[in-house]
């Protein structure tokens, strides 16, 4: 009885937990995220060569004077699954940087492919100084570390559509929605205005036409600088999804055969009995 009482227990608390749990606490409390359709969503979702290295040329010359990228060397970036550069191509993006290396001369040398992307700023009280205070997070895990609210029982279909991107359609709504302040609202000194964030030091990263993207048929808009750069930081955040999602679905394929050969088998030896 006990272990039954227990048991209700701990469902009545993954229920309620469910129930309030959300992430995204800073922001999307109030405003409704609007979701997008990514081609890395679903269970066969896979990453866009071409919007990975448009998100990297965003996140370049839009973000990367204030956010670093902890977790992604130059290397990675020429990995399969991801923008998929080529060696040279990464090889002479490194050496665009110095890195610090106290076996170098002088303390510093040129980026090779194996270093990380180097940080903005020397240590975080002097990133808060150029920032009015606030530290411009690091955003290798951004896309992990966020997601959307969704009122009940919207989330309830995530379980079956494998919805993931609530990290993407989060830095989406961020970068797109920045405005006035409500009548009334007063802003303090360097902060801006989000309808989707409330007021934030962050300045506004994105205008239309910022960014020039190579070759021709991408807008050159906020709205599409915001997918591009969303969906580059779903990768840096997750670059193995795609082969887990495709040995996810191996594994299911495998599941399927051994249980027609376990009922064929099964009919084999209880053929004889009567
Ligand atoms: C001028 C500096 C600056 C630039 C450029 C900049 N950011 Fe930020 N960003 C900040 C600061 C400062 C914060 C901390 C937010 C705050 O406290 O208001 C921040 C916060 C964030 C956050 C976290 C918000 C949260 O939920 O906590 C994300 C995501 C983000 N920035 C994405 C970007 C992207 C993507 C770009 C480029 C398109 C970019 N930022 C460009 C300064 C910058």
């Amino acid at each position: 009885m006990i272990k039954k009482k227990s048991l209700l227990g701990a469902l009545v608390l993954a229920a309620t937990m469910a129930f309030s749990a959300n992430p995204a606490q800073a922001a999307g409390e109030t405003a409704h995220a609007y979701q997008q359709s990514w081609t890395f969503s679903g269970v066969f979702g896979t990453y866009d060569r071409n919007q990975l290295r448009r998100g990297f040329q965003v996140f370049k010359e839009a973000c990367s004077s204030c956010h670093g990228l902890d977790f992604i060397a130059f290397r990675n970036l020429s990995e399969p699954g991801g923008p998929q550069y080529s060696e040279e191509a990464v090889r002479a993006l490194a050496a665009e940087f110095t890195v610090e290396d106290i076996e170098a001369e002088g303390g510093e040398r040129p980026a090779i492919p194996a270093d990380r992307w180097p940080d903005p700023f020397e240590n975080d009280q002097i990133a808060r100084d150029a920032n009015s205070g606030a530290l411009p997070p690091d955003l290798s895990l951004m896309a992990k570390a966020r997601t959307i609210h969704q009122e009940f029982p919207w989330w309830v279909f995530n379980y079956f559509t494998a919805y993931q991107e609530g990290g993407a359609d989060y830095i989406y709504n961020l970068l797109t929605r920045y405005a006035e302040p409500p009548e009334g609202e007063e802003l303090q000194p360097g902060m801006y205005y989000n309808e989707f964030y409330g007021p934030i030091v962050m300045p506004n990263p994105l205008s239309d036409g910022l960014i020039s993207y190579e070759g021709e048929g991408t807008p050159e808009t906020v709205e599409q600088y915001a997918l591009d750069v969303a969906a580059f930081l779903q990768w840096t955040a997750d670059p193995h999804m795609v082969s887990r999602k495709q040995m996810g679905f191996r594994v299911m394929i495998f599941l399927v055969l051994l249980a027609g050969m376990m009922y064929l088998v099964k009919r084999k030896i209880w053929a004889n009995a009567h």
